[in-house]
């Protein structure tokens, strides 16, 4: 151990309360319970411009910081007077944490120095040995340098804050654009996606012109061309079953005349040859041959027939007064082909009246629906209705069969353009959403009613009448 932790007495020097402030270097001075400055040390006399010897022992101490009389912290202290009940202090003071009575205080003093200066003041009471209020102590100290770079720190913090305010402002005003933008940009799609719309609409009823136009003119070249012919052989048939008549009765005069005949030479040629001909067997067969053959022709002429109603070339576009029936009738005669080797079409027809319609149009509605319905069936033969029926002013027909039915997930595309379930080929997938397209343009509906794997029903419904504003504008 040293010899200095050795001693046992130490020679104590008391320290005299001015030398200590003096030496110290932390800006202090005292005052006593009459406000009097009892010290004022050097490094105050620094800080402050004011000199011990101008300070001690006057009351003056306030003008070292102000320009009129006002009480300092320690003023407060020695006149037991609470900071929070003057307006001076109310704001900038506070307890101090580590000495008991004692006060801190941080304020702008402007007439320190050229540019003022800021203080940090802490006050404190001095007691004497019995515990009474002798005077206090206030130490100052220079927190300029500190509340200058705070108040840049802090205006740089608001400049900081105040850009981020105006990007986030600007940002919000980006972000409204762009979604008014996107907003604008969804409407022209969607405008863009009905005008697409209408336009393949407006295409398919095109080409549902022209494929009807086409059709039209083949079917009605078809039936002039067989017309005539048809016609001839028609007529030649009734004149060819009248001379055959005459012919079997002037047969049955010869064999009548047979039995007369003395030489035996002729009369076994004669029967020879009516063996050889077989003419019993000609008898019998002819007149069936002819019957078959006149059947035959009627059936032609029908089809004929059907193939002008079908086409009505002359009244293509035109609106007639028409039964649907028989538009149906000859539909199904130019689509039997298609559906004789699969169903049974059964006609259940009501009583309807003439509507207002576009006849060949309607026709290619019912062609569209036989031939799905048979398409639908598959390889055992099945059964195709059809159905007619008038509701108030209304008339409708439907074709039902008891095919493969559709699908639930299909159902709500079936009438869409190219949607088809066929193989390549076989379908386009154009029926449904043209004879939508026609349904429509008369005004009326079309429904369906489907069970999968028990068949489908199709329902159109049509006005007798076409609106009064169209009619108008087509006598125009
Ligand atoms: N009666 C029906 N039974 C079952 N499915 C049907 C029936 N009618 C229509 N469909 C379904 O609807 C689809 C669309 O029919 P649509 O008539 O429009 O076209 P498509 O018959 O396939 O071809 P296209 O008629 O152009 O030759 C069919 O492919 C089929 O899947
Ligand atoms: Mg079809």
């Amino acid at each position: 151990m040293s010899s200095f932790y050795n001693e046992r007495t130490v020679e104590r020097t008391a320290i005299a309360l001015s030398e200590l402030l003096d030496g110290h270097p932390v800006a202090t001075f005292v005052i006593d319970v009459d406000h009097v400055i009892t010290h004022w040390n050097k490094a105050c006399e620094h800080l402050l411009g004011w000199g011990t010897h101008e300070m001690v022992g006057t009351r003056q101490h306030w003008q070292a910081f102000y320009t009129k009389p006002r009480p300092l912290l320690a003023d407060l202290i020695v006149d037991n007077i609470d900071p929070a009940t003057d307006r001076n202090f109310r704001d900038k003071y506070k307890p101090s944490s580590l000495i008991d009575g004692a006060y801190e205080e941080e304020d702008f003093f402007p007439n320190l120095g050229a540019a003022g200066h800021w203080l940090q003041s802490t006050a404190a009471p001095l007691r004497g040995n019995d515990g009474k209020l002798v005077g206090a102590i206030q130490s100052l100290r220079d927190v300029t340098e500190r509340r200058v770079a705070e108040n840049a720190l802090r205006r740089a913090h608001d400049n900081l804050e105040q850009t981020v305010r105006q990007r986030t402002a600007q940002l919000a005003e980006d972000i409204r654009q762009r979604q008014s933008a996107e907003e604008e940009l969804r409407r022209r799609n969607i405008e863009l996606t009905e005008l697409n719309e209408t336009l393949s609409r407006t295409q398919q009823q095109l080409v549902q012109s022209d494929k009807l136009a086409s059709i039209g003119q083949l079917a009605a070249g078809v039936a002039h061309e067989i017309n005539n012919p048809i016609g001839y052989i028609f007529s030649n048939f009734g004149t060819l079953q009248s001379y055959l008549d005459s012919l079997f009765c002037m047969l049955d005069a010869y064999q009548e005349a047979e039995a007369a005949i003395v030489d035996p030479v002729v009369a076994a040629r004669l029967r020879a040859m009516r063996d050889q001909v077989e003419l019993g067997f000609l008898r019998t067969d002819i007149p069936t041959l002819m019957q078959e053959s006149k059947e035959g022709i009627v059936r032609v002429r029908h089809i004929v027939q059907d193939l002008k109603d079908f086409s009505r070339v002359d009244s293509q576009q035109e609106w007639v007064w028409a039964d649907l029936r028989h538009g149906i009738d000859s539909t199904l005669n130019i689509v039997s082909n298609e559906i004789k080797y699969k169903a049974d079409v059964v006609r259940e027809y009501g009583e309807i009246p003439d509507i207002e319609c576009l006849p060949l149009q309607i026709n290619q509605v019912a062609m569209n629906l036989l031939v799905n319905a048979a398409h639908a069936i598959g390889s055992m033969r099945g059964r195709i209705e059809i159905r007619t029926g008038c509701d108030g002013e209304q008339v409708w027909f439907s074709v039902s069969d008891n095919g493969s039915g559709i699908a639930p997930d299909n159902l709500g595309r079936i009438f869409d353009p190219f949607f088809t379930t066929k193989e390549v080929g076989k379908g386009t997938g154009l029926g449904l959403s043209l004879s939508y397209g026609i349904v429509q343009k008369h005004h009326g509906r079309i429904e369906v009613e489907s069970v999968l794997g028990q068949g489908t029903t199709f329902r159109v419904t049509l006005p007798k009448k076409r609106p009064p504003n169209e009619q108008k504008e087509a006598t125009s």
